[in-house]
């Protein structure tokens, strides 16, 4: 079994000082670096977009996971392609063809994501598996930082992992939303690779502490 990947979600640090921020977990075992990207309609929150992704770019040579909570998410790929993004993760729901949207983002060289929502089946993916680097489950609606692990996840990870692997793909099973030291084991043990931390490390006193537990608490393998 691979290694566990954790991306810290700046969305929960300390935007006063984010490079400072990002260099800390970047340089403290972090393997990616999520930037959650919210436009105000497809969930409620408003967050940021390029130039804060070209921030993250800046501070560290680690992957930077952007992933879209907007409506037409195609309308952000060059412009987060120009400000360095490497991988480009958006929900099926928010536009009309997401398999163009799948094989544009790999044509830009970049890895492409797909992101289901709790209430989104399964299914939105089953016809996308070759077309994507990486499958996210929210474990959480997504909006906000700080919210509980949702418990059904487990099983819709496990269905989500047995799918990847009867199509033999290689794409990443992530996971985000209320990742912390209590849930992230039951996630791991389901099958998911990448983990996405915002709260459980930003507000964490010792944010490269906290990234060694969650990797701890995947178990022996790591
Ligand atoms: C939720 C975002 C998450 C969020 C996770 O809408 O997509 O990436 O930052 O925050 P925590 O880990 O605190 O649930
Ligand atoms: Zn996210």
């Amino acid at each position: 079994m691979t290694a566990p990947l954790i991306a810290p979600s700046i969305l929960s640090a300390d935007f006063g000082d984010l490079t400072d921020a990002i260099t800390l977990v970047a340089n403290g075992g972090a393997d990616w670096i999520h930037v959650d990207v919210m436009d105000g309609r497809f969930v409620p929150n408003l967050t940021f977009g390029a130039n804060v992704i070209a921030t993250a770019r800046r501070a560290t040579d680690k992957p930077v996971d952007v992933h879209l909570m907007v409506e037409e998410p195609e309308r952000y790929l060059e412009p987060f392609v120009e400000a360095g993004a490497n991988v480009f993760t958006f929900h099926p729901e928010a536009t009309r063809h997401p398999q163009r949207l799948l094989a544009a983002a790999r044509e830009r060289g970049l890895l492409a994501g797909l992101a289901l929502n709790p209430g989104t089946p399964l299914a939105h993916a089953e016809e996308l598996v070759a077309d994507m680097d990486l499958l996210l489950i929210m474990t959480v609606n997504p909006g906000y930082s700080g919210q509980s692990y949702i418990a059904s996840s487990d099983d819709k990870i496990a269905r989500a992992r047995a799918l990847l692997d009867r199509r033999q793909s290689q794409a990443y099973l992530q996971v985000d939303g209320g990742i912390t030291p209590d849930t992230i084991g039951r996630a791991w043990r389901a099958g998911a690779q990448v983990f996405v931390a915002g709260s459980a490390v930003f507000g964490a006193k010792d944010p490269v502490a906290a990234i060694r537990t969650l990797k701890a608490r995947c178990g022996t393998e790591v």
